[in-house]
């Protein structure tokens, strides 16, 4: 079956939110059980968004924000693939949706990456993704600790300027 990769539109979130809740069982992404939500799936916007669609079942998400912190800079947000559906390139395909948008605009593309989700890290690196620094967030997980997070940038940013991004609320 052919996956396609689509924009998102409202009627997709009813499975987007059951498909972020197996990720939260699964992977702890995201970290914060309350944040399988429409609200938290949603920030950043309904512009620029992508779902991956194999026959009736949304599998995959992907949204490109905003930075608060440098007008120039895009950042990915909430990708996902459904357990189930991994190891297939969906998630790749969302990504190559997200870097192309970006590339159109001549935005720089970032993204911050929880250490603990270690699949992810592997596919942006074998994508060619660039580390930038790590740092540990400001905000607590359920068990307590600080999660350590990854600044990554795009293979597509022609010029490595500093992101601040803060770690200071939990949008990984
Ligand atoms: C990280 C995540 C999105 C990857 O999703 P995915 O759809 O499995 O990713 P892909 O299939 O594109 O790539 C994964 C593997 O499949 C391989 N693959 C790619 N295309 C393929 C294809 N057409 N057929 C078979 N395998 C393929 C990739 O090479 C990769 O293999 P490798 O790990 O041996 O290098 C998924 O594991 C996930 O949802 N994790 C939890 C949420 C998370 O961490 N999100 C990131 C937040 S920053």
């Amino acid at each position: 079956m052919v996956v396609e990769i689509r924009q998102r539109v409202d009627a997709d979130l009813p499975a987007l939110i059951v498909a972020l809740a197996a990720t939260h069982e699964v992977d702890r992404y995201p970290v914060l059980p309350n944040h399988v939500s429409q609200e938290w799936l949603l920030e950043g916007g309904d512009d620029a968004a992508w779902v991956a669609q194999d026959g009736e079942l949304v599998v995959g998400h992907i949204a490109v924000a905003e930075t608060d912190e440098d007008p120039d800079s895009l950042s990915v947000h909430r990708l996902f693939v459904l357990p189930d559906a991994r190891g297939r390139g969906v998630a790749s395909a969302l990504l190559t949706a997200a870097e192309t948008y970006a590339r159109v605009l001549k935005q720089d593309l970032f993204l911050e990456v929880v250490s603990h989700n270690t699949d992810a890290i592997h596919l942006y690196e074998t994508r060619g993704w660039r580390w930038i620094r790590q740092y540990t967030a400001t905000w607590a997980a359920p068990d307590g600790r600080h999660p350590n997070i990854h600044l990554y940038a795009s293979p597509d940013n022609d010029a490595m300027h500093f992101l601040d991004l803060g770690a200071g609320k939990p949008t990984e």
